[in-house]
């Protein structure tokens, strides 16, 4: 399914074709451009296609970043034969559509988080997977924090068992710029199109997160939600998500009903009876998009903090406790995951990298045949949650398991 290069030393050619250029269509755009300049790969991304539905606003996306052809219909992207994977960069509303007629038309997909905006459409999705794994094709979400270098080391760290049975994991993620009732009705605030609030937006990262670290599923989650503006000025047209695009949300424009939640705090037991706590907000003035996590077991511990992602606190709880402590390890050392590309040890990395990291992982996993992590299955998990959440919170906190992703789709 490849396209071989005319350059016969060259690694064969993989036609990208990505749906959505906004934040995340930017994004990606930059992994997918120096991906092969930075990693030795099976196969070389050739930015082949771009879609959106405005003409002109999406060649013009094309040309900025970097993109040979433009489409205006994600359905004629997906047809073009110079495309052998899609990346779907748009709303949750879209996402299923999108992947699973790509799948079925025999395209890799990387599909951006939360995989979908109900549990039935991430079902249809993982189904739809796991059809196409059948035909030798991929498919990923777009967790993109799993390849911050720090967090991959956490999880090897976790793995190699240096923090022994764990006993609570704690992560917030935490936002502040829905703190101005005035912020306009996007679509990141409205169910049809986004599915949940903080909830799915910020939730399902710290979910997949605490599951990825822990290496276990979340099992049960009792939980509370809360709209704090429930009505915000209509905007005059269609917008992006997080900024607030300026002059659309006039004063005194028509306001709207808020749909989605502006925050969720909820707690939950891991597989092994771990526990842990989570919060996401879009309501915590100050904090523009910190990711903080704390993971304890009867070993050692370890801390992250997303504004200072080169770095990973590590405390091992057998040293003498006199001189035991959290150290700070700084994540750049060629040993480290991803670091033996990039530059000599003390040159820090950004949040751009894990487009990069993920680009790569997913054109490894495409040319070893294997499956990428995190999987389809990997979001219906997370969406499983995420729903057990929702769950909970209507009925005031009461403890909810969560259902488990059946055989079938594993
Ligand atoms: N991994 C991350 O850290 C991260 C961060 C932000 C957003 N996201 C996810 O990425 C996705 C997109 O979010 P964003 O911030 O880029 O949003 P955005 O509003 O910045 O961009 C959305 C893009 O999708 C396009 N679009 C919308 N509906 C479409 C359709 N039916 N057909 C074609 N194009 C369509 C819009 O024109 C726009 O280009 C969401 O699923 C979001 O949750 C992930």
């Amino acid at each position: 399914m490849e396209q071989r290069d005319s350059d016969a030393t060259a690694p064969p050619a993989l036609g990208v074709g990505m749906v959505g250029y906004a934040f995340m269509g930017a994004a990606h755009s930059q992994g997918w451009r120096n991906v092969s300049r930075v990693f030795d790969l099976p196969l070389r991304p050739v930015l082949a296609a771009i879609a959106g539905r405005d003409a002109g606003a999406v060649s013009a996306a094309a040309q900025r970043h970097g993109w040979a052809a433009a489409e205006t219909d994600w359905r004629a992207l997906i047809a073009r034969d110079d495309v052998q994977l899609v990346d779907i960069c748009t709303p949750g509303d879209s996402h299923a559509e999108i992947a699973i007629a790509a799948l079925e038309a025999g395209k890799h997909v990387l599909c951006e988080k939360p995989l979908a905006n109900s549990v039935a459409e991430a079902e249809a999705m993982a189904t739809a997977a796991e059809a196409a794994r059948a035909r030798g094709q991929v498919a990923m979400v777009g967790f993109n924090y799993r390849r911050v270098p720090a967090l991959s080391y956490a999880r090897r760290l976790i793995a190699e068992g240096r923090l022994g049975t764990l006993r609570h994991v704690r992560v917030s993620y935490l936002q502040d710029w829905l703190v101005d009732p005035d912020f306009p009705l996007t679509w990141r605030l409205e169910r049809e199109h986004a599915g949940s609030g903080a909830l799915g937006d910020l939730g399902a990262h710290i979910v997949d997160l605490a599951q990825y670290l822990a290496g276990e599923p979340v099992v049960g989650v009792s939980a509370q939600t809360e709209t704090f503006v429930r009505e915000r000025p209509r905007l005059a047209a269609a917008s992006a998500g997080l900024a607030a695009p300026s002059g659309q949300a006039a004063t005194g424009a028509p306001r709207g009903p808020v749909t989605v939640d502006d925050a969720a705090v909820f707690t939950g037991r891991l597989a092994s009876g771990a526990l842990a706590a989570f919060e996401a907000s879009r309501m915590a003035s100050g904090r523009k998009n910190q990711l903080r996590l704390e993971i304890n077991g009867e070993r050692g511990s370890l801390a992250f903090d997303l504004e200072r992602l080169n770095e990973l606190s590590f405390h091992d709880h057998r040293e003498p406790a006199a001189t035991a402590g959290f150290r700070r390890i700084l994540v750049t050392e060629a040993e480290h995951p991803y670091l033996e590309a990039w530059w000599p040890p003390g040159h820090t990395l950004g949040y751009e990298h894990t487009f990069t990291h993920q680009a790569r992982d997913l054109v490894v996993a495409i040319g070893a045949g294997t499956d990428p992590s995190p999987s389809f299955d990997d979001g219906l998990r997370v969406q499983r949650v995420l729903a057990a959440v929702e769950e909970s919170a209507r009925k005031n906190a009461v403890y909810t398991p969560v259902q488990e992703v059946p055989a079938e789709v594993r």
